[in-house]
């Protein structure tokens, strides 16, 4: 199994994931994208067999799949940050939309051994002018208002463009996409990010600055859109009749305001987290973003395992033992095997 952005907070949680399961991984990635991150806290590289490159390298990439020959191919690898696509868009559409299409390419020229490859894009992907107080299914326009967004929908597009041009026939790979929401888990420091953010302010005895308290967002512990990808790529591998888009979100109970969030984050740190109105102009963001995933629910048996409240409630256990020095390899395999027996 091929993971790109095997070293990132959603890609080092489906390595350890994957590696507890006896699955031969070989991640793909260009570092680490934090520090302290995941990654090095699980020592995820010791059950993984990597490789360090940019995706945007077309011919790294071909080559890498080539001497690996997975059966199945994950791919996470992005600039996934919302601010920074507002920085640098000329490098946020070179990653996440070339170095999807250099994907596509090194498994189109992979030959048959390749059953399965999801790419991984966003909720972002949608048209979303905030109005629609509605649930995006998997049918709705595609858009995006900042460079990050609309490149999820590119990739979007581009993995729908291989899929109906060269994957269409008998014994190619099945190709599907994953939208999943706002995940939340241990080992998140991604920058401008909620529960990252309250995690700095508690190691540094700041406040969590929120920027936009009414905004709606779906949010889940990462292990239940992960979950979602490895039953997607199962099905694909089994040559089942999924080879399209999925949404992975929350049910709509846990669609809750950043606002919310944060308060429940001040409670759960008891005392040990301030929470402040961030008052400075920043960028536009939709007021409200929420996946119906019922596709998924009835088609691939998948459903959002753990809720909200206890997805902080675990974010909070895992930073709390990281302050005390625990082994974090060890609480993140712990987390999921209390996910797997949840099932
Ligand atoms: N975290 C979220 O809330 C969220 C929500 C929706 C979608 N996603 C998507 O999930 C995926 C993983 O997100 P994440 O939060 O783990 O991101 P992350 O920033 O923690 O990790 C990104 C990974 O991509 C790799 N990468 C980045 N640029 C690369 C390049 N040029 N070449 C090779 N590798 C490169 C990094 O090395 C790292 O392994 C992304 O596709 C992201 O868009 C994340």
């Amino acid at each position: 199994m091929l993971l790109t952005g095997h070293t990132g907070f959603k890609g080092a949680w489906l390595a350890l994931w994957l590696c507890s399961l006896g699955a031969e991984v070989h991640g793909l990635a260009s570092g680490e994208p934090t520090s302290p991150c995941l990654y090095e806290l699980a020592r995820v590289g010791e059950g993984v067999s990597e490789q360090r490159l940019d995706i945007r390298d077309a011919d790294a990439v071909r080559a890498a799949i080539a001497r690996v020959e997975p059966e199945i191919v994950l791919h996470l690898a992005a600039q996934p940050l919302v601010r920074r696509s507002l920085r640098d868009p000329a490098m946020t559409y070179a990653v996440n939309v070339m170095g999807t299409v250099n994907v596509l390419e090194a498994v189109r020229c992979a030959g048959e051994q390749v059953r399965a490859f999801v790419v991984v894009t966003s909720d972002k992907c949608y048209e979303n002018d905030g109005r629609a107080q509605r649930r995006f299914v998997e049918g709705d326009p595609l858009g995006g208002h900042d460079p990050y967004s609309s490149s999820k929908a590119c990739a979007e597009l581009v993995t729908a463009a291989y899929r109906d041009s060269f994957f269409d026939r008998e014994g190619a790979p099945g190709v599907a996409s994953a939208r999943a929401g706002n995940v939340i888990g241990g080992g998140d420091w991604g920058e401008d990010r909620l529960v990252a953010d309250s995690v700095r302010a508690v190691q540094t005895h700041g406040a969590l600055r929120i920027r936009n308290p009414n905004a709606v967002r779906p949010w889940q512990h990462v292990l239940n859109p992960l979950s979602g990808y490895l039953r997607l790529a199962q099905a694909l591998h089994g040559g089942e009749d999924v080879a399209r888009a999925w949404n992975f979100g929350p049910p709509a109970a846990d669609a809750r305001t950043v606002g919310w969030i944060a308060s429940r984050l001040a409670e759960l740190w008891e005392g040990a987290l301030d929470v402040e109105l961030d008052k400075d102009a920043n960028p536009p963001e939709a007021p409200h973003l929420e996946l119906d995933s019922s596709a998924a629910e009835q088609q691939l048996g998948w459903r959002c395992r753990w809720d909200l409240d206890r997805a902080l409630g675990l974010v909070v256990e895992w930073h709390r033992a990281h302050l005390d020095g625990e082994d974090m390899r060890a609480v993140s395999l712990a987390q999921i095997e209390r996910f797997e027996q949840s099932a």
